[in-house]
C-alpha cells in the first residue's frame, strides 16, 4: 500500500520550499521504488485565510490518518493583528498529535566548515542532536495571563512528561556516542531541579551512557566554544527552542536544519527549524535544504528507507561543497537551481 504523507505547506517561503521537497521526494521515490501519496491540508496563516483558524479540524483529522507529516513554515506580518496567530496552530498540532519529542540535529559536514561563523578548528566534527521537550513547559503551563499591569506564564512539568523525553534522549544516545548532556537552570528553577532529579533516575537504566549536567546560560557559550563536546542534549521546551536556533547558526545557515517531532503513537511530523522568512518570500531564493533534509529524516525514521535518506543527504553535502547554494550560504543560486542540483545528484 502506498504510504500516506500529509503536506502542510504553510506561509510565505513555506510553499516554495515545500515544492522543492516534493520534487526531491518524487524523484527519489521513483528511483528507489517507494510508493506514496500526498494530501495537502491548510495550516497556519493559509488556514486562517481559508477557514478562519490556523488549525482546522479537517487538518487535524488528515494529519492523524497519515503515516507521516511534512510541514514547512508558517506565520508572518500578514497575521500580526489576527485574533489567533498562525503560531497557535503549530502549538496546537504538536499537542493534538502528542508530539512531545522534538529532535533537532546539528551536524557539520566538511563542506560546511568554511560556511560556519566559528573557526574551522573549533567547529570541525560537530555532530550533536537536541532532544527538545515539545508539548509542555513554559509553552503550555497554566495559568497564562496578559493583563495591563502584570503577565503570567507558568513553567510546569509532570514526572511522566520529563521521564519520556529523557528516555527518548537516552535511547538516541545509545545509537550514537552514548553521551547525554542535560541542560537546565537548576540553580534557580524548581522545574529544572525536578528535571535533573529525573535525569539521575533515568540514567541508572543506561549504565553505558555518560551524563553531563550543564546550565542553559553556560551551554549557550559552550555551543560556540566547544560544539564537539555534545552528543545528545536533552532539554525543556523553551531552552530547546533557543539552543536549536543557536546550534543551527554554527552550520552557517538556519536554512539547512531539519527536525522530527514524535509522540508515543501516531505519525511523526518533519519540518525545518526555521521560520517562514517573509522578507525573502516570492523572490525564489529561499534555501530548500532544511525542507529537503526533512524528507530525508522522514525516510529514515517513518519509512525505514535508509538508502533514500543517504542519497538525499549526500546530494545536499555535494551541492554545498560545489557552492551551488542560495544567498544564506553565500551562493547566488535560486531555490529551483538548488533543487535541480540536488535531484541531479541523488
Ligand atoms: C520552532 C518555532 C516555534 C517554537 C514557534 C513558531 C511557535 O520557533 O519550531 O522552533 O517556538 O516552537
Ligand atoms: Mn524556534
Amino acid at each position: 500500500m502506498a504510504h500516506q504523507i500529509a503536506i502542510l505547506a504553510g506561509d510565505y517561503i513555506g510553499p516554495e520550499i515545500m515544492a522543492s521537497a516534493e520534487k526531491v521526494l518524487a524523484h527519489t521515490a521513483k528511483k528507489f521504488d517507494f510508493e506514496y501519496e500526498t494530501t495537502a491540508y491548510p495550516f497556519g496563516g493559509e488556514a486562517i485565510d481559508k477557514c478562519g483558524e490556523p488549525l482546522p479540524q479537517s487538518t487535524i483529522d488528515g494529519a492523524k490518518q497519515a503515516d507521516a507529516i511534512l510541514l514547512s513554515a508558517i506565520g508572518g506580518p500578514k497575521w500580526d493583528a489576527a485574533p489567533k496567530r498562525p503560531e497557535a496552530g503549530l502549538l496546537a498540532i504538536r499537542q493534538a498529535l502528542g508530539l512531545y519529542a522534538n529532535i533537532r540535529p546539528t551536524k557539520i559536514s566538511e563542506s560546511q566548515v568554511d560556511d560556519s561563523p566559528i573557526k574551522p578548528d573549533i567547529v570541525r566534527g560537530t555532530d550533536f542532536v537536541i532532544a527538545r521537550e515539545l508539548t509542555s513547559g513554559a509553552y503550555f503551563g497554566k495559568p497564562r495571563e496578559l493583563a495591563e499591569d502584570h503577565a503570567i506564564d507558568t513553567m510546569y512539568y509532570s514526572k511522566a512528561e520529563v521521564e519520556r523525553i529523557m528516555i527518548t534522549g537516552f535511547d538516541i544516545a545509545m545509537q550514537r556516542r552514548q553521551h547525554v548532556t542535560i541542560v537546565d537552570k537548576s540553580n534557580v528553577l524548581a522545574t529544572s531541579k525536578f528535571w535533573r532529579q529525573t535525569a539521575e533516575r533515568v540514567a541508572k537504566r543506561y549504565p553505558k551512557v555518560t551524563v553531563d549536567y550543564r546550565y542553559i546560560d553556560a551551554t549557550t557559550m559552550a555551543i560556540m566554544t566547544q560544539p564537539t563536546a555534545f552528543d545528545v542534549i536533552i532539554t525543556a521546551n523553551l531552552f530547546g527552542d533557543i539552543l536549536s536556533d543557536e546550534a543551527a547558526q554554527i552550520t552557517g545557515s538556519i536554512g539547512t536544519i531539519p527536525s522530527m517531532s514524535a509522540g508515543a503513537t501516531g505519525p511523526n511530523l518533519y519540518e525545518p527549524i526555521h521560520g517562514s522568512a517573509p522578507d525573502i518570500a516570492g523572490k525564489g531564493i529561499a534555501d530548500p535544504i532544511a525542507m529537503v533534509k526533512s524528507v530525508a529524516m522522514m525516510m529514515q525514521y517513518s519509512f525505514n528507507e535508509p538508502e533514500i535518506t543517504e542519497a538525499i543527504e549526500q546530494a545536499c553535502d555535494q551541492i554545498i561543497a560545489a557552492g551551488i547554494t542560495t544567498p544564506d550560504l553565500g551562493g547566488t543560486a535560486t531555490t529551483d537551481e538548488v533543487t535541480d542540483a540536488i535531484i541531479a545528484r541523488t
